[in-house]
């Protein structure tokens, strides 16, 4: 099969290759990929930021958005057969959906909502698991809360937004002007137009922010939320919460004692709970994300759509910084 793989961490592109197809394990189908979703993940593994976090084995075929439609089941299989369209976002280790077949675990698959098309499908495992365990098991976000999503309009952020308000949430997020229209609509609250605002003269009192930026902005959060609110980041620092649970060696969980110990202790001096999360790959969330998506809860934001044999450029766009919600890889025409 044709695949885009990475033989060592490069600031270049990534090679198309020939590859053999999946071995499918007994608790693996194999997903023939219709579409696949980009991330910004895919350019950090690509050029070797996260290798003390994940250590890939190189060569490696990136990417972890997948939609597509079973072809083969492996024998322990339960949930899945031959035929359904599915979509999952595979365990770290287990990832490649820059790729025409993929093998995923039953576990991290779910089936794809049936109102939305693949190339849509594709867009939304990532971002909406991190959105999902950020403001459901992080923030336990309630009723009537005030919440800061940062970067409203990324991939995360229009996810998150909408999963928001379906809980009940006052939401707050940063973007720039052109992007506002699209983030009211999707239920955004108060808008701050990053490029000429500043978010910490405006905000007070909010009970969760969920943070996409720099530590610098980070900190300057801890300024808009209640004593006790709390901060849940998604861009670092990682904390040694997050390097125990990944099971990283001990030299590795003293870099990160060490580089969040400053955030750490100004958010405790400030009475704030400060967490990092690393989105994980999980098939029964997802298949409550389904839901909501069938119900027109949420809906996917797709920014471009590109061809298979565009992925470079696809994941160019994405490291722009740009995209208005997602970026797409159209694997199968
Ligand atoms: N820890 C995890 O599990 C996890 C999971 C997913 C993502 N992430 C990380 O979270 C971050 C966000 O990911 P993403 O996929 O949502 O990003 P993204 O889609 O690439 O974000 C692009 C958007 O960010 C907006 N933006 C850029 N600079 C901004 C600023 N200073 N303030 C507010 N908005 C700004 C841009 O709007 P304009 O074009 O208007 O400037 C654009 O719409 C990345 O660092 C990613 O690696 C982490």
């Amino acid at each position: 099969m044709k695949a885009f793989i990475i033989n060592k961490y490069t600031k270049g592109g990534l090679e198309l290759a020939d590859v053999p197809t999946p071995v499918v394990g007994n608790n693996d189908v194999l997903i023939e990929v219709h579409s696949a979703g980009v991330n910004l993940l895919d350019s950090k593994l690509k050029t070797g930021e996260f290798k003390l976090i994940l250590p890939y084995k190189l060569p490696m075929i990136l990417g972890h958005d997948v939609a597509g439609v079973v072809t083969t089941v492996g024998k322990n299989v339960k949930k899945f057969k031959v035929g359904d369209a599915v979509y999952s976002r595979p365990e770290d280790y287990h990832v490649g959906t820059f790729a025409q077949f993929i093998a995923i675990n039953e576990k991290d698959v779910a089936f794809k909502p049936v109102n939305i098309s693949m190339d849509e499908a594709a867009s939304i495992p990532l971002v909406a698991l991190t959105a999902w365990q950020a403001l459901m098991e992080h923030a336990q976000l309630k009723k009537g809360e005030k919440v800061f999503i940062q970067a409203g309009s990324g991939g995360v952020g229009t996810i998150a937004i909408q999963l928001a308000k379906h809980l009940g949430a006052n939401i707050a997020t940063t973007a720039s002007k052109k992007s506002f229209e699209l983030l009211k609509n999707l239920g955004a609250d108060v808008l701050i137009d990053y490029t000429t605002q500043d978010f910490e003269h405006i905000l007070k009192d909010y009970d969760v922010v969920v943070n996409s930026q720099d530590q610098k902005t980070l900190e300057k959060a801890f300024n808009v939320l209640k004593p006790g609110g709390q901060v849940i980041s998604i861009s670092g620092p990682p904390t040694p919460v997050f390097a125990k649970d990944m099971g990283l060696p001990w030299y590795i969980r003293m870099i990160i004692t060490l580089l969040s110990f400053g955030t750490r202790s100004k958010a405790q001096k400030k009475n704030i709970n400060f967490s990092f999360l690393f989105m994980r790959a999980e098939g029964n969330q997802l298949q409550e994300i389904t839901k909501l998506i069938e119900a027109e809860v949420i809906k996917p934001v797709v920014d471009k759509v590109f061809a298979f044999e565009q992925t470079n450029d696809a994941l160019k766009y994405v490291e722009s910084g740009r995209a208005k919600g997602k970026v797409v890889i159209r694997v199968k025409n």
